[in-house]
């Protein structure tokens, strides 16, 4: 008599109960049936493998509809899960986003095995400066604290006074109480922050400056230092493309993310990190919106959100949160890959600015 393996029934009564929940989510309305159908077996194997090794999988805002809907204990934005990850008491931290994300992770839980789906899973903004650049800063600027955004690498982060994302720059920034601070790396988000408070922002010139020059600048009338850093998604988007799309739907809202220009942020009706902007377009009550962001996450607004209109202005995809996939995951749970670390005494100086960050926290909601 043959006997059936109960872990391969209980494979197939979750993958069919994956692929249902997926179509009740109209996920159908951006992946074929079929592929779907692939997707959610993938899905199911992940959420079997991640019980069997008692692993939390955090999901960022930008992941694609299938896997954002289906594999995540958690999804948000990058405070919120640098929260999550702060609390988990799990042995594995699956983080379904880029590296800078997952470093943070690793940042607040050294005794835990952490894991990246992809092996580079970079960012334009990480990638625009180097520990080195903020210690020169520093020297520059004696005694001016140094503020940086979470998209940054550890080593940069451990030159640093305290990190802010997105969801709580304001609050961060308020939190200090001083005259000057220097802002890194994102030049958009800088602005943005610093018209918000009220604040002068200069930039460091890119070009090498006299000595004598170099003097004169702290002197100038300046509050925010900034950095040249931009992301290769949100440097994108125009005042001329939300003038378009107003000339076409004058009752649009539309919605910005704080990475925008701040010409452009300020030709938007609201500006907030990823959950704010996921939040603000659940709670309105205007017809049709337009999202500047990474457009996999107005994937997952538009399913959420069937009764709204999402205006298509572009395509643009984060091509490093691409990166992450359904299948890749499953092999960073099967085969522990990849594996992410970060050096003792870096961790401990980068812990600093990130455990203030976290005790600071924010709204998300800059409105
Ligand atoms: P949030 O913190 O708003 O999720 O933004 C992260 C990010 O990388 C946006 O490009
Ligand atoms: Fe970095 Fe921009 Fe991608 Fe966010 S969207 S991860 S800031 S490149």
């Amino acid at each position: 008599m043959s006997t059936t393996d109960p872990s391969a029934i209980s494979t197939i009564t979750e993958h069919k109960a994956m692929f249902e929940a997926m179509l009740a989510k109209k996920l159908d309305a951006y992946i074929p049936d079929a592929e779907l159908y692939v997707k959610a077996k993938i899905a199911a194997q992940i959420n079997q493998l991640k019980r069997e090794r008692n692993a939390v999988i955090l999901g960022h805002n930008y992941m694609e509809p299938a896997l954002f809907h289906s594999i995540p204990d958690y999804v948000g934005d990058s405070l919120e899960l640098s929260r999550k990850a702060a609390q988990t008491d799990k042995d594995i931290i699956v983080f379904c986003g880029v590296r800078f994300m997952a470093e943070t992770a690793k940042i607040l839980n050294p005794s835990k095995t952490v894991l990246v789906p992809a092996k580079r899973a970079g960012c334009s903004l990480a990638e625009s400066i180097t520990a080195e650049d903020v210690r020169k800063l520093k020297a520059q600027y004696p005694g001016v604290p140094v503020v940086t955004y979470v998209n940054t690498y550890a080593d940069v982060k451990a030159e640093t006074d305290i990190c802010c994302t997105s969801g709580n720059a304001v609050e961060v920034v308020n939190s200090l109480k001083t005259d000057r601070i220097i802002f890194l790396p994102d030049q958009y988000l800088a602005g943005n922050i610093a018209r918000e408070t009220g604040k002068h922002i200069i930039f460091p010139s890119k070009k090498p400056v006299s000595q004598e020059k170099q003097a004169e600048t702290p002197n100038m009338d300046w509050q925010f230092l900034g950095w040249h850093g931009a992301c290769e998604v949100h440097e994108r988007f125009t005042v001329d493309d939300i003038k378009m799309v107003r000339e076409q739907f004058p009752d649009v809202l539309v919605l910005a993310h704080p990475e925008c220009p701040p010409d452009v942020v300020a030709a938007s009706d609201y500006s907030g990190s990823t959950t704010a902007m996921i939040k603000h377009v659940e709670k309105t009550n205007a017809a049709r919106y337009l999202l500047l962001t990474e457009c996999s996450m107005g994937d997952n607004i538009a399913a959420a959100n069937p009764d709204k209109e999402m205006v298509r202005l572009c395509s643009i995809r984060c091509p490093h949160m691409a990166e992450i996939t359904l299948e890749d995951t499953l092999a960073a749970l099967q085969k522990t890959q990849y594996v992410v670390t970060v050096p003792e005494d870096i961790r401990v100086k980068a812990f600093n600015a990130v455990d203030r960050m976290i005790k600071i926290g924010g709204t998300g909601k800059r409105d």
